[in-house]
């Protein structure tokens, strides 16, 4: 017998996208809608939650509207409604869990409120149609940076977790400091790519009692330290060399945190996600790590790394198998733990 398909309408606007998308049977997906606001909030060199709450509010009836569209779906046609509900900027996080219960509660329809960086690290499943748990993760994004074992859908486990910025934050304030603008992350990519990694050796923090916890910020003081070094003696510094140096050294603990990992849990898969795996240099970093070790690597392409619903509808719809639903109280949380519900 042919299984039910299962088609998610699936909202996300924890930060700076408001996003709809539908997605059938977890890994099929129909349309993935993001309307950035990336352009308004580089006017002021970051994300300002003001003005990303009333741009959620302007744009998302007409991101849901297009995704339904683009799908060829109407609200009758869906199994369930799926919402970003924490962590992020409460005042986002509301528009889009606001408008996931008017819809389901108008229709009917079960109400999945979902973790964002489960839906990071499920973007994985999209496109890799046979991977499935267990393996490890790395998630990092804007606001985490995650070393995850996922043991089963919706099962996971954090195994280190930065202590202070997170890799996208690091990546944002170091662009910041040599004058490349908001957000830093594909910027430092571009500019790397004209310096030479080698040229100044960063300190990357270790921490003692903790092997898969990150420490990014002591990097970002050493690059803004290194900066002020220059311009209090008159020198000149090459912006591409500290990119290509600050970038090798974040990359550099995060493939070695990982791959210990990989060898302490015996694990034979390895993924990433969240923003910053939409970098080439740690994807390429990554993907030779793991041949090295002989085990399979997997990663989202880069529209799937960045905030985005269809990786909500894809965490949606195992959440939906196990028969996880919300009830008409869910409420954004800003500061969700993964695996807490
Ligand atoms: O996952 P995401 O869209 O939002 C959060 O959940 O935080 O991640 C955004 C972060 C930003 O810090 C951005 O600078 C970083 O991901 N990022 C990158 C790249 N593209 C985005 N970092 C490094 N290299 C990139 N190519
Ligand atoms: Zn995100």
């Amino acid at each position: 017998m042919e299984e039910k398909e299962i088609r998610i309408l699936a909202i996300e606007s924890s930060c700076d996208e408001t996003a709809a998308a539908v997605v059938c049977n977890g890994r099929d997906v129909r349309s993935n809608i993001i309307s950035t606001q990336i352009p308004l909030h580089t006017l002021y060199g970051g994300v300002v939650p003001e003005i990303a709450s009333r741009k959620h509010m302007e744009r998302i009836n007409q991101v849901i509207t297009a995704a339904l569209a683009e799908a060829d779906t109407t609200l009758d046609d869906l199994d369930a409604v799926a919402v970003t509900y924490g962590p992020g900027l409460v005042g986002a996080l509301l528009v889009g869990v606001a408008e996931a219960k008017a819809i389901a509660f108008a229709r009917k329809l079960p109400l999945i409120g979902v973790h964002h960086i489960e839906g990071h690290i499920s973007a994985n499943y999209i496109e890799n149609k046979d991977l499935k748990p267990p393996f490890l993760c790395l998630v990092v994004s804007g606001g985490h940076t995650h070393l995850v074992n996922v043991e089963d859908y919706g099962v996971y486990r954090i195994l280190g977790r930065t202590r202070d910025d997170a890799a996208g934050e690091a990546f944002d304030k170091v662009a910041r400091a040599i004058g490349l603008g908001y957000p830093g992350g594909p910027k430092i990519e571009q500019k790397a790519k004209e310096g030479n990694p080698d040229a100044i050796p960063f300190p990357i923090a270790k921490i003692e009692d903790a092997p898969y916890d990150f420490s990014f910020s002591g990097l970002k003081s050493a690059v803004l330290n290194y900066i002020n070094g220059k311009k209090m003696k008159g020198e000149s510094y090459n912006e591409a060399d500290i990119a290509a140096s600050f970038q090798k050294a974040v990359i550099g603990a995060l493939v070695d945190h990982a791959m210990r990992a990989v060898e302490e849990f015996g694990a034979d898969t390895f993924a990433i996600a969240g923003g910053v795996a939409s970098n080439g240099t740690l994807r390429q970093a990554m993907e030779e790590a793991c041949r090295k070790k002989g085990i399979k690597f997997y990663h989202p392409s880069p529209v799937l790394c960045t905030d985005n619903a269809a990786m909500i509808g894809a965490a949606a719809y195992y959440e939906f198998l196990a028969g996880r639903r919300d009830g008409w109280d869910l409420n954004a949380v800003p500061n969700l733990k993964l695996g807490e519900r």
